[in-house]
Protein backbone atom coordinates (compact mmCIF):
# COMPACT_ATOMS: atom_id res chain seq x y z
CA UNK A 1 0.00 0.00 0.00
CA UNK A 2 1.41 3.59 -1.26
CA UNK A 3 0.91 6.50 1.41
CA UNK A 4 -0.30 9.46 -0.28
CA UNK A 5 1.25 12.87 0.07
CA UNK A 6 -1.31 15.36 0.95
CA UNK A 7 -0.68 19.40 0.04
CA UNK A 8 -2.95 22.49 -0.36
CA UNK A 9 -2.44 26.01 -0.36
CA UNK A 10 -1.49 27.63 3.10
CA UNK A 11 -4.08 30.10 2.69
CA UNK A 12 -7.42 29.81 1.02
CA UNK A 13 -9.99 32.41 1.38
CA UNK A 14 -13.21 31.75 0.00
CA UNK A 15 -16.29 33.47 -1.18
CA UNK A 16 -17.64 36.64 -2.79
CA UNK A 17 -15.43 39.46 -2.31
CA UNK A 18 -12.20 37.79 -1.34
CA UNK A 19 -10.31 39.54 -3.52
CA UNK A 20 -10.86 42.17 -0.90
CA UNK A 21 -8.03 40.56 1.28
CA UNK A 22 -5.43 40.21 -0.94
CA UNK A 23 -3.13 43.31 0.20
CA UNK A 24 -3.63 41.43 3.98
CA UNK A 25 -2.62 38.08 2.43
CA UNK A 26 0.47 39.33 0.71
CA UNK A 27 1.39 41.26 3.91
CA UNK A 28 0.72 38.60 5.98
CA UNK A 29 3.39 37.05 4.22
CA UNK A 30 6.02 39.75 4.84
CA UNK A 31 5.96 40.40 0.99
CA UNK A 32 6.13 43.80 -0.48
CA UNK A 33 6.31 43.82 -4.19
CA UNK A 34 4.48 41.69 -6.51
CA UNK A 35 3.93 41.34 -9.78
CA UNK A 36 0.68 40.75 -11.17
CA UNK A 37 0.62 38.41 -13.65
CA UNK A 38 -2.41 38.59 -16.37
CA UNK A 39 -3.66 38.74 -19.27
CA UNK A 40 -4.49 41.43 -22.09
CA UNK A 41 -8.06 40.95 -21.30
CA UNK A 42 -8.12 41.28 -17.76
CA UNK A 43 -6.32 44.74 -18.39
CA UNK A 44 -9.14 45.41 -21.09
CA UNK A 45 -11.50 44.97 -18.56
CA UNK A 46 -9.98 46.73 -16.32
CA UNK A 47 -10.09 44.10 -13.79
CA UNK A 48 -6.22 43.37 -13.63
CA UNK A 49 -6.95 47.37 -12.66
CA UNK A 50 -8.83 46.72 -9.75
CA UNK A 51 -6.14 44.43 -8.22
CA UNK A 52 -3.38 46.77 -8.93
CA UNK A 53 -5.58 49.55 -7.27
CA UNK A 54 -5.77 47.46 -4.29
CA UNK A 55 -2.36 46.29 -3.78
CA UNK A 56 -0.74 50.16 -4.26
CA UNK A 57 -3.35 51.93 -1.92
CA UNK A 58 -2.00 49.19 0.64
CA UNK A 59 1.43 50.44 0.23
CA UNK A 60 2.44 47.74 -1.66
CA UNK A 61 4.95 48.02 -4.76
CA UNK A 62 3.48 45.97 -7.22
CA UNK A 63 3.46 46.08 -10.83
CA UNK A 64 1.68 44.42 -13.71
CA UNK A 65 2.63 41.86 -16.01
CA UNK A 66 -0.32 41.28 -19.07
CA UNK A 67 1.26 39.61 -21.94
CA UNK A 68 0.46 35.83 -20.76
CA UNK A 69 -0.51 33.60 -23.70
CA UNK A 70 -3.35 30.80 -23.58
CA UNK A 71 -1.50 27.95 -23.25
CA UNK A 72 1.84 29.47 -22.31
CA UNK A 73 4.68 28.58 -23.82
CA UNK A 74 8.03 28.92 -23.19
CA UNK A 75 8.88 31.59 -25.44
CA UNK A 76 5.96 33.41 -23.67
CA UNK A 77 7.97 33.32 -20.15
CA UNK A 78 10.61 34.69 -21.64
CA UNK A 79 9.79 38.28 -21.65
CA UNK A 80 7.98 37.49 -18.15
CA UNK A 81 11.67 36.42 -16.37
CA UNK A 82 12.56 39.66 -17.34
CA UNK A 83 9.65 41.60 -15.81
CA UNK A 84 9.97 39.98 -12.77
CA UNK A 85 14.06 40.71 -12.37
CA UNK A 86 13.13 44.09 -13.89
CA UNK A 87 10.47 44.87 -11.03
CA UNK A 88 12.88 42.84 -8.42
CA UNK A 89 9.70 40.92 -7.37
CA UNK A 90 9.58 39.01 -4.37
CA UNK A 91 6.19 37.14 -5.34
CA UNK A 92 3.65 36.87 -8.26
CA UNK A 93 0.48 36.96 -8.14
CA UNK A 94 -1.60 34.69 -10.86
CA UNK A 95 -4.55 36.62 -11.93
CA UNK A 96 -7.33 34.68 -14.51
CA UNK A 97 -7.68 31.87 -15.78
CA UNK A 98 -5.32 28.88 -16.08
CA UNK A 99 -2.98 29.91 -18.79
CA UNK A 100 -2.23 32.99 -16.04
CA UNK A 101 -2.04 31.41 -12.81
CA UNK A 102 0.46 28.68 -14.67
CA UNK A 103 2.42 31.46 -16.28
CA UNK A 104 2.92 32.75 -12.39
CA UNK A 105 3.99 29.19 -11.23
CA UNK A 106 6.60 28.85 -14.18
CA UNK A 107 7.84 32.35 -13.65
CA UNK A 108 8.28 31.68 -9.66
CA UNK A 109 10.24 28.47 -10.63
CA UNK A 110 12.10 30.29 -13.56
CA UNK A 111 12.96 33.75 -11.83
CA UNK A 112 14.96 31.60 -9.22
CA UNK A 113 16.19 28.57 -11.08
CA UNK A 114 16.55 29.51 -14.56
CA UNK A 115 15.61 27.50 -17.45
CA UNK A 116 15.16 25.93 -19.69
CA UNK A 117 11.00 25.10 -18.53
CA UNK A 118 11.81 21.44 -19.51
CA UNK A 119 13.97 20.61 -17.24
CA UNK A 120 10.76 20.71 -14.65
CA UNK A 121 8.97 18.55 -16.27
CA UNK A 122 7.45 15.09 -15.70
CA UNK A 123 8.06 12.44 -14.18
CA UNK A 124 10.80 15.31 -12.56
CA UNK A 125 9.32 17.14 -9.38
CA UNK A 126 10.75 20.16 -7.92
CA UNK A 127 10.38 21.72 -4.29
CA UNK A 128 13.50 23.49 -4.11
CA UNK A 129 13.90 27.38 -3.77
CA UNK A 130 11.07 29.38 -6.09
CA UNK A 131 8.89 32.65 -5.48
CA UNK A 132 5.96 32.16 -3.31
CA UNK A 133 3.01 32.44 -6.08
CA UNK A 134 -0.41 33.79 -5.13
CA UNK A 135 -3.24 32.68 -7.23
CA UNK A 136 -6.72 34.49 -8.08
CA UNK A 137 -8.61 32.37 -10.73
CA UNK A 138 -11.69 34.49 -12.78
CA UNK A 139 -12.94 30.88 -14.16
CA UNK A 140 -14.08 28.02 -12.47
CA UNK A 141 -12.24 25.22 -13.84
CA UNK A 142 -8.48 24.83 -13.91
CA UNK A 143 -8.09 24.55 -10.38
CA UNK A 144 -4.79 25.61 -10.93
CA UNK A 145 -5.25 28.34 -7.63
CA UNK A 146 -4.94 24.54 -5.79
CA UNK A 147 -2.48 22.29 -7.51
CA UNK A 148 1.12 21.93 -7.43
CA UNK A 149 1.23 21.39 -10.99
CA UNK A 150 2.01 23.90 -13.99
CA UNK A 151 1.52 23.19 -17.85
CA UNK A 152 3.58 24.71 -19.82
CA UNK A 153 4.18 24.46 -23.99
CA UNK A 154 8.01 23.89 -25.34
CA UNK A 155 7.97 26.38 -28.16
CA UNK A 156 10.72 24.26 -29.63
CA UNK A 157 8.49 21.09 -30.39
CA UNK A 158 4.84 21.84 -29.34
CA UNK A 159 4.81 19.37 -26.70
CA UNK A 160 2.74 20.59 -23.40
CA UNK A 161 5.12 20.02 -20.66
CA UNK A 162 3.22 18.93 -17.18
CA UNK A 163 5.49 20.15 -14.52
CA UNK A 164 4.85 18.82 -11.00
CA UNK A 165 6.01 19.56 -7.44
CA UNK A 166 5.33 21.76 -4.33
CA UNK A 167 7.11 24.59 -5.53
CA UNK A 168 3.97 25.23 -8.20
CA UNK A 169 1.55 25.17 -5.33
CA UNK A 170 0.30 28.44 -5.17
CA UNK A 171 1.20 29.36 -1.10
CA UNK A 172 -2.63 31.38 -1.48
CA UNK A 173 -5.33 31.13 -3.26
CA UNK A 174 -8.08 33.89 -2.98
CA UNK A 175 -11.35 31.77 -4.66
CA UNK A 176 -13.98 34.73 -5.27
CA UNK A 177 -17.06 33.76 -7.28
CA UNK A 178 -17.98 37.34 -8.08
CA UNK A 179 -15.26 36.89 -11.16
CA UNK A 180 -16.35 34.70 -12.46
CA UNK A 181 -20.01 35.86 -13.02
CA UNK A 182 -18.68 37.22 -16.26
CA UNK A 183 -17.35 34.75 -18.13
CA UNK A 184 -19.61 33.87 -21.29
CA UNK A 185 -21.52 30.58 -21.83
CA UNK A 186 -18.81 28.49 -23.44
CA UNK A 187 -15.66 29.31 -21.33
CA UNK A 188 -18.23 28.31 -18.71
CA UNK A 189 -19.42 25.46 -20.38
CA UNK A 190 -15.76 24.29 -21.31
CA UNK A 191 -13.82 25.21 -18.04
CA UNK A 192 -16.68 23.80 -15.57
CA UNK A 193 -16.67 20.43 -18.02
CA UNK A 194 -12.74 20.66 -17.23
CA UNK A 195 -13.40 20.73 -13.30
CA UNK A 196 -16.03 17.78 -14.01
CA UNK A 197 -12.69 15.66 -15.52
CA UNK A 198 -10.27 16.63 -12.79
CA UNK A 199 -13.13 15.06 -10.24
CA UNK A 200 -14.13 12.12 -11.80
CA UNK A 201 -10.33 11.15 -13.00
CA UNK A 202 -8.95 11.95 -9.72
CA UNK A 203 -11.59 9.58 -8.16
CA UNK A 204 -10.81 6.78 -10.96
CA UNK A 205 -7.22 7.08 -10.36
CA UNK A 206 -4.96 4.13 -9.22
CA UNK A 207 -3.34 7.50 -7.25
CA UNK A 208 -6.94 8.16 -5.72
CA UNK A 209 -6.54 8.38 -1.61
CA UNK A 210 -9.38 9.09 1.30
CA UNK A 211 -9.11 12.59 0.55
CA UNK A 212 -9.00 13.01 -2.95
CA UNK A 213 -11.65 11.03 -2.93
CA UNK A 214 -13.73 13.35 -0.68
CA UNK A 215 -13.18 16.44 -2.25
CA UNK A 216 -14.07 14.67 -6.00
CA UNK A 217 -17.53 13.43 -4.91
CA UNK A 218 -18.39 16.70 -3.84
CA UNK A 219 -17.07 18.47 -7.15
CA UNK A 220 -18.91 15.85 -8.80
CA UNK A 221 -22.62 16.28 -7.30
CA UNK A 222 -21.77 19.99 -7.41
CA UNK A 223 -20.99 19.98 -11.20
CA UNK A 224 -23.91 17.98 -11.65
CA UNK A 225 -26.51 20.38 -9.87
CA UNK A 226 -24.70 23.82 -11.11
CA UNK A 227 -22.91 23.52 -14.66
CA UNK A 228 -26.39 23.16 -16.66
CA UNK A 229 -27.62 26.50 -14.59
CA UNK A 230 -24.48 28.64 -14.66
CA UNK A 231 -23.85 27.58 -18.64
CA UNK A 232 -27.50 29.00 -19.39
CA UNK A 233 -27.76 32.19 -17.01
CA UNK A 234 -24.67 33.53 -16.02
CA UNK A 235 -25.94 35.93 -13.28
CA UNK A 236 -27.01 33.10 -11.54
CA UNK A 237 -24.87 33.79 -8.06
CA UNK A 238 -25.66 30.58 -6.29
CA UNK A 239 -24.59 28.51 -9.51
CA UNK A 240 -21.93 30.23 -9.83
CA UNK A 241 -21.03 29.97 -6.07
CA UNK A 242 -21.11 26.62 -6.58
CA UNK A 243 -19.16 26.00 -9.90
CA UNK A 244 -16.22 28.13 -8.08
CA UNK A 245 -16.05 25.26 -4.75
CA UNK A 246 -16.30 22.50 -7.29
CA UNK A 247 -13.56 23.90 -9.40
CA UNK A 248 -11.04 24.67 -6.42
CA UNK A 249 -12.37 20.97 -4.66
CA UNK A 250 -11.64 19.14 -8.20
CA UNK A 251 -8.09 21.13 -8.28
CA UNK A 252 -7.17 19.97 -4.51
CA UNK A 253 -8.50 16.25 -5.65
CA UNK A 254 -6.04 15.79 -8.84
CA UNK A 255 -3.22 17.63 -7.21
CA UNK A 256 -3.22 15.52 -4.59
CA UNK A 257 -4.15 12.69 -6.82
CA UNK A 258 -3.55 13.03 -10.57
CA UNK A 259 -5.56 13.14 -13.73
CA UNK A 260 -5.87 10.13 -16.15
CA UNK A 261 -6.27 9.59 -19.86
CA UNK A 262 -8.71 12.30 -20.61
CA UNK A 263 -5.94 15.03 -19.77
CA UNK A 264 -3.08 12.81 -21.28
CA UNK A 265 -5.00 12.88 -24.18
CA UNK A 266 -6.02 16.28 -24.21
CA UNK A 267 -2.64 18.05 -23.78
CA UNK A 268 -1.46 16.87 -27.52
CA UNK A 269 -4.94 18.14 -29.33
CA UNK A 270 -4.68 21.33 -27.84
CA UNK A 271 -0.76 21.75 -28.40
CA UNK A 272 -1.05 20.98 -32.13
CA UNK A 273 -4.62 22.01 -33.04
CA UNK A 274 -5.25 25.01 -30.40
CA UNK A 275 -7.81 24.08 -29.01
CA UNK A 276 -9.15 25.10 -25.49
CA UNK A 277 -8.36 23.23 -22.77
CA UNK A 278 -11.41 22.46 -21.13
CA UNK A 279 -12.96 21.89 -24.93
CA UNK A 280 -10.61 19.29 -25.75
CA UNK A 281 -11.17 17.27 -22.66
CA UNK A 282 -14.91 17.32 -23.38
CA UNK A 283 -14.06 16.13 -26.87
CA UNK A 284 -12.87 12.93 -25.43
CA UNK A 285 -14.67 12.75 -21.95
CA UNK A 286 -17.18 10.39 -22.71
CA UNK A 287 -15.19 7.81 -25.12
CA UNK A 288 -12.34 7.60 -22.63
CA UNK A 289 -14.72 7.39 -20.26
CA UNK A 290 -16.40 4.09 -22.24
CA UNK A 291 -13.34 2.95 -22.59
CA UNK A 292 -12.15 2.77 -19.24
CA UNK A 293 -15.23 1.70 -16.79
CA UNK A 294 -14.62 -1.85 -16.98
CA UNK A 295 -11.35 -1.36 -15.25
CA UNK A 296 -13.06 0.26 -12.16
CA UNK A 297 -17.00 -0.12 -12.44
CA UNK A 298 -17.02 0.14 -7.95
CA UNK A 299 -15.46 3.67 -8.75
CA UNK A 300 -16.76 4.75 -11.83
CA UNK A 301 -20.56 3.88 -10.37
CA UNK A 302 -20.31 6.12 -7.38
CA UNK A 303 -18.86 8.81 -9.62
CA UNK A 304 -22.80 8.24 -11.02
CA UNK A 305 -24.20 8.25 -7.68
CA UNK A 306 -22.37 11.51 -6.93
CA UNK A 307 -23.46 13.07 -10.19
CA UNK A 308 -27.56 11.99 -9.01
CA UNK A 309 -27.97 9.38 -12.16
CA UNK A 310 -27.60 6.28 -9.80
CA UNK A 311 -28.57 5.17 -6.12
CA UNK A 312 -27.24 2.96 -3.97
CA UNK A 313 -29.21 0.33 -4.80
CA UNK A 314 -28.36 0.67 -8.09
CA UNK A 315 -26.16 -2.24 -9.19
CA UNK A 316 -22.62 -0.98 -10.02
CA UNK A 317 -22.95 -2.65 -13.70
CA UNK A 318 -25.48 -0.31 -14.40
CA UNK A 319 -24.71 2.58 -12.42
CA UNK A 320 -21.10 2.77 -13.92
CA UNK A 321 -22.58 3.21 -17.27
CA UNK A 322 -24.75 5.51 -16.04
CA UNK A 323 -22.02 7.70 -16.22
CA UNK A 324 -20.63 7.38 -19.33
CA UNK A 325 -24.39 8.34 -20.76
CA UNK A 326 -24.23 11.10 -18.25
CA UNK A 327 -21.19 12.32 -19.72
CA UNK A 328 -22.57 12.27 -23.46
CA UNK A 329 -25.26 14.17 -22.28
CA UNK A 330 -23.81 16.71 -20.86
CA UNK A 331 -21.57 17.47 -23.58
CA UNK A 332 -24.35 17.35 -25.83
CA UNK A 333 -26.48 19.70 -23.96
CA UNK A 334 -23.34 22.15 -23.51
CA UNK A 335 -22.90 21.72 -27.40
CA UNK A 336 -19.32 20.51 -27.28
CA UNK A 337 -18.12 20.00 -31.27
CA UNK A 338 -16.20 17.10 -32.37
CA UNK A 339 -12.81 17.66 -33.56
CA UNK A 340 -14.62 17.59 -37.33
CA UNK A 341 -17.45 19.74 -36.44
CA UNK A 342 -14.50 22.11 -34.51
CA UNK A 343 -13.48 22.47 -38.10
CA UNK A 344 -10.06 20.00 -37.55
CA UNK A 345 -8.66 18.82 -41.05
CA UNK A 346 -8.90 14.97 -40.91
CA UNK A 347 -5.94 14.42 -43.03
CA UNK A 348 -4.17 16.38 -40.37
CA UNK A 349 -5.89 14.31 -37.63
CA UNK A 350 -4.90 11.30 -38.74
CA UNK A 351 -1.60 11.99 -39.67
CA UNK A 352 -0.76 13.57 -36.29
CA UNK A 353 -2.39 10.80 -34.65
CA UNK A 354 0.52 8.65 -33.79
CA UNK A 355 2.40 10.89 -32.42
CA UNK A 356 -0.19 12.52 -30.47
CA UNK A 357 -1.07 9.18 -29.38
CA UNK A 358 3.05 9.06 -28.18
CA UNK A 359 3.20 12.87 -26.34
CA UNK A 360 0.04 11.68 -24.55
CA UNK A 361 1.59 8.12 -23.02
CA UNK A 362 4.67 9.49 -22.40
CA UNK A 363 2.60 12.77 -20.49
CA UNK A 364 2.78 9.84 -17.49
CA UNK A 365 -0.83 10.15 -16.77
CA UNK A 366 -2.79 7.46 -19.07
CA UNK A 367 -0.49 4.78 -16.99
CA UNK A 368 -2.84 5.76 -13.85
CA UNK A 369 -5.79 5.16 -15.73
CA UNK A 370 -8.19 1.88 -14.21
CA UNK A 371 -7.21 0.64 -17.81
CA UNK A 372 -3.66 1.56 -19.02
CA UNK A 373 -4.24 1.96 -23.10
CA UNK A 374 -1.61 0.45 -25.38
CA UNK A 375 -0.44 3.33 -27.99
CA UNK A 376 -2.75 1.41 -30.36
CA UNK A 377 -6.22 1.78 -28.07
CA UNK A 378 -4.92 5.72 -27.65
CA UNK A 379 -5.01 6.03 -31.72
CA UNK A 380 -8.37 4.03 -31.71
CA UNK A 381 -9.94 6.59 -29.45
CA UNK A 382 -8.09 9.80 -31.36
CA UNK A 383 -9.73 8.07 -34.38
CA UNK A 384 -13.24 7.40 -33.04
CA UNK A 385 -14.04 10.42 -31.46
CA UNK A 386 -13.21 12.68 -34.69
CA UNK A 387 -16.63 12.58 -35.91
FE1 LIG B 1 -7.66 20.23 -16.79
Amino acid sequence: MMTANISFPRYCRIGAGAINELPAIVASLGLLRPLLVTDAYLTGTGAADRVLALLVDSGLQAAVFDHTVPDPTTESLDRAVQAVRTHNADCVIGFGGGSPIDSAKALAVLASQGGPMRKFKAPSSYSGPALPVIAIPTTAGSGSEATQFTVITDSDNDEKMLCPGLSFLPIAAIIDYELTMSMPPRLTADTGVDALAHAVEAYVSRKANPISDAMSLSAIALISANLRRAYHDGTDHAAREAMMAAATQAGMAFSNSSVTLVHGMSRPIGAHFHVAHGLSNAMLFPAVTAFSVSGAKERYAECARAYGVADPSTSDDIASHRMVDALGELCHDLAVPTPKSYGIDHDLWETLTPLMAEQAVASGSPANNPIVPSLDDVERIYAHVYE
